[in-house]
């Protein structure tokens, strides 16, 4: 029997600590409990819309929830097999990412660690893809398990099949979101091969000549506790704003005024992974928004430090003094607080340097 919670307190489900409610919430620990509440949703014994979330940790209530919310408590991870060089693992969608990254490092698989410390579930992650210190959770994701809301029949993506970009997939297109994730399959490596091409990163590592999977989490750990703000501590939702990817053209203009802008290179799909994204998804999801070649990435937290907001507040939303990328709740603020804050933000860098800001945070 499926454990529904009626008119339920969202405050210990969102990292930045809207003290909202929803109509309904389900937590299910099986495919065959998401397949009860999808046929409950259905027959209308659960309250519409439905929202499915994770951690938390990227979502920012305005208000409460009219219908209900879902959340995966499916937790393992198993071995499906294994070469010379790499391991594969199947992970429940509601395992907590930075749990597998420290089950990753303590069993000898390389990887994960660059994302260590990176809040949320392994369901969210696949579906956000995301990103930290020069590694994607894509990088590892051979395929992608979901249950589709609708029919109630599963539904497999390969890796190319997802879509995925800087920070998005197909599962964040709204014909799509009726897909949830139930597990993830992520291929490790056996071997050491670390990326410590991140600056940052590779500076807090400097002098030590052998360096273990353990020693990069630990790293990474610490790099992040310097910059971004602890969820138990402050309400955030880590980077509120993506970075702006914009042309050369954009880039020499800006350039032109402020030569030590930073940005990066997008990195460009091949021409073959572009092409079998598109088959791919034109049989089942609409097509990738992978962008590269003649783009470039600028960094938002430079352009948000640069208009003066580092460190700022207006009302009880503020921007975080260590990381202007980052927006967080002084204390009791409403999520229309936060949003007014981001409204502010994105108008002075777009009146500043003419770059459009997009949330990556979800504003509900
Ligand atoms: N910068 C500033 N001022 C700031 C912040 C950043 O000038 O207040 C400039 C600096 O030049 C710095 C550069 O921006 O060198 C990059 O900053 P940082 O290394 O902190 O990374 P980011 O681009 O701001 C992204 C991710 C983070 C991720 C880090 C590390 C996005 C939206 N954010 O931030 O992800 O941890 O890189 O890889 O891509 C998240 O998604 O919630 C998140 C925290």
């Amino acid at each position: 029997m499926l454990n529904v919670q009626r008119d339920y307190s969202l405050l210990r489900h969102n990292t930045f600590g809207m003290d909202v409610r929803a109509a309904a919430f389900v937590e299910y620990g099986s495919e065959a409990e998401l397949r009860e509440a999808a046929a409950m949703l259905r027959s209308g014994e659960l309250p519409s819309p439905w929202l499915h979330i994770g951690g938390g940790s990227n979502l920012l209530f305005t208000g409460d929830w009219p219908g209900t919310v879902l959340h995966s408590s499916i937790v393992y991870c198993k071995e499906v097999s294994r070469d010379a060089d790499t391991v594969t693992v199947r992970v429940g969608s509601g395992m907590v990412w930075d749990d597998f990254v420290a089950l990753c490092v303590e069993r000898g698989w390389y990887g994960a660690e660059n994302l260590s410390a990176v809040p949320g579930e392994t369901g969210a992650a696949a579906v956000q893809n995301i990103g930290a210190y020069g590694v994607e959770v894509k990088d590892l994701i051979s395929e992608v398990e979901t249950l589709d809301m609708q029919s109630g029949e599963k539904m497999i993506f390969t890796a190319l099949e997802c879509g995925y970009g800087y920070r998005s997939s197909v599962f964040k297109r709204q014909e799509n979101k009726r897909y949830i994730v139930l597990s993830v399959v992520m291929r490790l490596g056996l071997v050491p091969h670390l990326n410590l091409g991140y600056k940052a990163l590779a500076e807090a590592l400097k002098g030590q000549d052998s360096i273990s999977a353990a020693d990069v989490r630990r790293a990474v750990c610490e790099v992040r506790a310097s910059k971004l703000p602890d969820p138990a501590v402050t309400g955030s939702a880590g980077s509120f704003f993506t970075n702006p990817v914009v042309s050369r053209e954009k880039l020499e203009e800006l350039q032109s005024k402020w030569p030590a802008i930073p940005y990066h290179e997008v990195q460009a799909a091949t021409d073959r992974e572009a092409q079998s994204v598109r088959e791919g998804a034109s049989v089942r999801c609409g097509s990738s928004d992978r962008s590269g070649g003649n783009q470039v990435k600028l960094s938002a937290g430079w352009l948000i430090e640069q208009c003066g907001w580092k460190g700022r507040s207006l009302g009880r939303a503020g921007v975080y003094p260590k990381q202007a990328l980052v927006l967080v709740n002084l204390g009791g603020a409403s999520g229309a607080e936060v949003v007014a804050l981001a409204d502010a933000v994105r108008n002075s860098v777009r009146d500043r340097f003419g770059v459009e800001l997009h949330p990556e945070v979800n504003i509900l």
